[in-house]
């Protein structure tokens, strides 16, 4: 161990705490029912004409179960319950179209795993968006696929759809691991998945790569880093396994006595990070890596790189309307859920109705918070005071922050120049940990989190 990673791993030990993961703030804990169907209606109906939007459709079908999993959704068989839940998004978007009329600048579709709707569902219902909303030029389409099911037809349907950039499930190309996650996936597998897709003119490859995962070691790691270099995706997405096995109870099926304690997934994390750096790739926030001329990096270089619930992302709209159960969307006025539950989401999208189970009206405390964590998140970098004026405030109301900042200062995790914070690269991995010291609502809650590394 180099005495760089051991600071590190001291420092995670030290810090191994439980924080959010901050895609929004306040975060999802933080929801309550107040913000149900009327209230989002009347967002939307608020919503001046043309505002610039994004779409989230989440598709909560998987063909079978990865243990690891953490994601909203379930394994379905047969074609039936798919095609009903196709009919309901179709429903759900003639409801929301009903109500606002943005300028839709990027679709993103997310689950679960979207290509369970086939060609033919995506494509129906990416042209029912069309007729519904009008679209901006050069709006981005982009959907989460796990190779396992993907087929050569369908990656020309979604071609056909418009989709140019594709999210591949991977995780860990290692057999021994694959088969402790339940998920076989050779190497060979992917390689074509990336191959059908790029030949198709979809050519934004995104990969998600894992650390953290049972019986996963740093060797293992760096080799499915290297060999995921060779397909050269645009963008990596390497994440920390989150265990919180009492939110999923299928996390208890790993055998938890193999999974790597704080300071060997902080080895991990750093051994991949270290080599996908080697392979040219610019290292983003907390878990994302760009190839130098992606926009992701171009983002990060002139500060418009933004954190939403799919992670980081160069959508740069103020509004993000989610569709589909367990949905997140994000207004002017604060954020709204869908009920993750599938059977509500029928009764209320079939009754006419809004599928709205909870959310949060921000504050304009909330937006500085805001703002101050998620230039954190992404930039590593904020300038509390300059934030604090434009909301009218003294970076003096932030004072009860200052003795955290110093103690993470000594502990060489952040540098601070009066208001200018900075997070070193030792601290990087323990941002999350930064960025808590400015959640007001973290104290009052009980939410319990995943680890901070
Ligand atoms: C919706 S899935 C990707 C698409 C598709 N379902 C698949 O797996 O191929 C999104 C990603 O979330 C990540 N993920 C899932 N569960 C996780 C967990 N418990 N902790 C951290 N990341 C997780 C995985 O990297 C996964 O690829
Ligand atoms: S990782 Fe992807 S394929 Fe596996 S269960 Fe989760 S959403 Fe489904």
């Amino acid at each position: 161990m180099t005495s760089e990673v051991l600071e590190k791993s001291t420092a995670a030990a030290k810090y191994e705490s439980r924080v959010p993961r901050y895609t929004s703030y306040p975060t999802a804990p933080h929801f309550t029912p107040s913000v149900d169907d009327a209230v989002y209606s009347d967002w939307l109906r608020r919503l001046p004409a043309g505002t610039p939007a994004s779409l989230y459709l989440h598709v909560p079908f998987c063909a079978s179960l990865c243990w690891y999993c953490g994601c909203h959704t379930a394994v379905v068989h047969g074609q039936k319950p798919i095609d009903d839940y196709t009919e309901l998004l179709a429903r759900e978007i003639a409801l929301v179209a009903e109500l606002c009329a943005p300028e839709i600048v990027a679709v993103h579709w997310g689950g679960g795993t979207p290509n369970m709707l086939g060609s033919d569902g995506l494509a129906r219902l990416t042209a029912l968006l069309r007729q519904s909303f009008s679209f901006g030029d050069d709006a981005e389409i982009a959907a989460e696929l796990d190779p396992r099911i993907l087929t050569e037809e369908q990656v020309a349907g979604f071609a056909a759809a418009g989709l140019r950039r594709a999210s591949l499930g991977v995780q860990d190309f290692n057999p021994e691991v694959q088969a402790a996650i339940n998920r076989i996936q050779p190497f060979e597998m992917t390689a074509r998945a990336v191959g059908w897709l790029r030949s198709a003119g979809i050519g934004g490859i995104n990969l998600d790569l894992m650390y953290g995962l049972p019986l996963q070691t740093v060797e293992s790691v760096v080799a499915t880093v290297d060999q995921a270099a060779t397909l050269r995706p645009d963008r990596v997405a390497l994440f920390g396994y989150a265990h919180v096995p009492w939110m999923k109870k299928h996390q208890r099926l790993l055998p938890e006595d193999k999974l790597p304690g704080p300071a060997e997934r902080l080895r991990q994390a750093e051994a991949a990070a270290e080599r996908l750096v080697a392979h040219g790739y610019v290292r983003i926030g907390l878990d994302h890596f760009a190839h130098r001329d992606d926009p992701m990096a171009l983002g990060l270089r002139d500060g418009t790189l933004r954190r939403n619930f799919q992670g980081y992302t160069t959508d740069t709209a103020p509004v993000l309307l989610g569709f589909g159960a367990s949905a997140i969307g994000t207004l002017p006025q604060g954020y709204v859920q869908n009920t993750g539950d599938n059977t509500t989401y029928r009764k209320r999208i079939e009754a006419g109705r809004l599928a709205t189970a909870r959310g949060i009206a921000v504050t304009p405390e909330d937006l500085l918070r805001r703002e101050i964590i998620e230039r954190l998140m992404c930039d590593l970098h904020v300038d509390v005071a300059a934030i604090a004026a434009r909301y009218g405030r003294s970076p003096s109301h932030f004072a009860d922050v200052l003795p955290g900042l110093d103690a993470l200062a000594a502990d060489g995790l952040l540098t601070r120049d009066g208001w200018t914070i900075t997070v070193t690269e030792a601290g990087r991995p323990l941002v999350r940990v930064v960025c808590a010291l400015f959640d007001a609502y973290l104290q009052r809650g009980t939410a319990r989190h995943s680890l901070a590394v």
